[in-house]
């Protein structure tokens, strides 16, 4: 992608062409959330402009046009992951929401004292929290797999909690703190072997990797929209028919329904089963245009370029004194994290955002993670497809001038 492609891309951002305290934006905060192209702000302000109705319910002609369009979406959802059944795509309010669901369906209905889930010591707290709810409601016991020096799995270590009573491995493809990209295939069928089922978190993957649910043969896969160029409230959970038929509904309300009566309840096929109440039309139908944003481009060139730009921060971060990088995981997607010595992250964050630079501090949603390493933050910056060299330099001169200064 030569620097007039992806000026064209860049510009397809409008928030980006902001000034902040007086200075360019430079936002490096692409792991908490993306900017949204035009491409999805057209099509929720569309969908509210023109064919802004129920979904499923009335017969008139807006309704119409709002469910062929939200059904659409659960379509270019399901082609954007390679899942083989749209009836697969769940709508959720994002990935906390999507891992809850299975935890509180899956979960409270499969697991019994004793049953062991495996996750690792690098999980948002959104795949930690859920289970351990689950494991105190049901007895069962959560094993963690431990990280070696770089930041990645210690694969003999994951092979090793391996057993007859492992029923699931949840782990993320891709760290938000680190940016490990995690073996998730091979995590996948290591779990087979002993008759696991395996969730993936996608959160910080989907914008970065292509994503196809088939080959990495996984049981269940989660995203949100808003991590990925569209909008917040809404992403989804991917899984295979046959779990998502057996599982009991989670939420109760309208549209999950068959027949109510007071007598009894039968419930509504898949994905509606799931889709109690009234979903987020406008973001379905956003994150859509926002899948399809990204389809439109060349997607092998994007990811070219971003790698090339993180391996130019990873480069320029290592020449700075008195910084120490946080984890130098084999492959790295999206993310790095890093301290200045004498100068407390927030203290950083704050002189940066003083020069219009957005990154985020903190444990980052990893608590357990970040007590692994011994520290109790760190300091992360994360590239998203528009983010160009003037980005990544500009963090790389302000963090010098601390260093300098400190
Ligand atoms: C790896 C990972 N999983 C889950 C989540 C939760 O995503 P959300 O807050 O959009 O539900 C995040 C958010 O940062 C994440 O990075």
């Amino acid at each position: 992608m030569n620097l007039q492609e992806h000026a064209r891309l860049r510009d397809q951002f409008p928030a980006l062409a902001q000034q902040v305290n007086g200075h360019p934006l430079v936002y490096l905060d692409n792991a908490a959330t993306t900017h949204k192209p035009h491409a999805v702000l057209a099509a929720t302000d569309g969908f509210y402009r023109a064919d802004n109705a129920n979904v499923h319910r009335a017969a008139h002609a807006l309704s119409g046009r709002a469910t062929l369009a939200f059904e659409a979406a659960r379509e270019t959802l399901a082609r954007f992951i390679n899942a083989p059944h749209q009836r697969e795509i769940i709508w959720t309010r994002g990935a906390t929401e999507a891992i809850n669901l299975v935890a509180q369906s899956w979960g409270m209905s499969e697991l019994k004292a004793g049953d062991e889930i495996i996750l690792s010591t690098l999980e948002h707290h959104a795949n930690i929290v859920p289970w351990q709810l689950i494991a105190q409601r049901t007895g069962a016991i959560i094993k963690v797999i431990p990280l070696d020096e770089r930041g990645d799995l210690d694969m003999a270590a994951y092979r090793a909690l391996l057993n007859p009573r492992t029923r699931l491995v949840s782990v993320a493809h891709v760290s938000n703190a680190l940016g490990t990209v995690n073996p998730v295939a091979e995590l996948v069928a290591a779990a087979k072997t002993v008759g696991a089922l395996t969730l993936i978190d996608g959160a910080q993957a989907v914008a970065h990797l292509p994503v196809d649910v088939q080959a990495i043969d996984c049981d269940f896969y989660v995203f949100s929209g808003h991590k990925l160029y569209g909008p917040t409230g809404i992403g989804v959970l991917w899984g295979k028919t046959e779990l998502l038929t057996r599982m009991p509904p989670w939420q109760a309300g309208g549209e999950m329904i068959d027949r109510v009566s007071f007598a009894g309840t039968s419930f509504n096929a898949l994905p509606f089963k799931f889709e109690a109440g009234t979903p987020h039309i406008a973001g379905a139908i956003g994150l859509a245009a926002a899948v399809d944003f990204l389809l439109a481009q060349d997607r092998g060139a994007i990811a070219n370029a971003e790698a090339a730009l993180m391996a130019r921060l990873v480069t320029g971060l290592k020449q700075i004194p008195g910084l120490r990088l946080i984890g130098e995981p084999m492959q790295r997607s999206g993310a790095v994290s890093f301290l200045l010595e004498d100068i407390h992250p927030q203290d950083a964050a704050t002189l940066l955002d003083m020069q219009g630079i957005a990154l985020r501090v903190g444990h980052h949603c990893a608590m357990p993670l970040m007590e692994s390493l011994g520290i109790s933050g760190t300091m992360r910056a994360s590239l998203a497809c528009y983010n160009n060299q003037d980005d990544v330099d500009a963090l790389l001169t302000a963090l010098h001038k601390l260093s300098d200064f400190f």
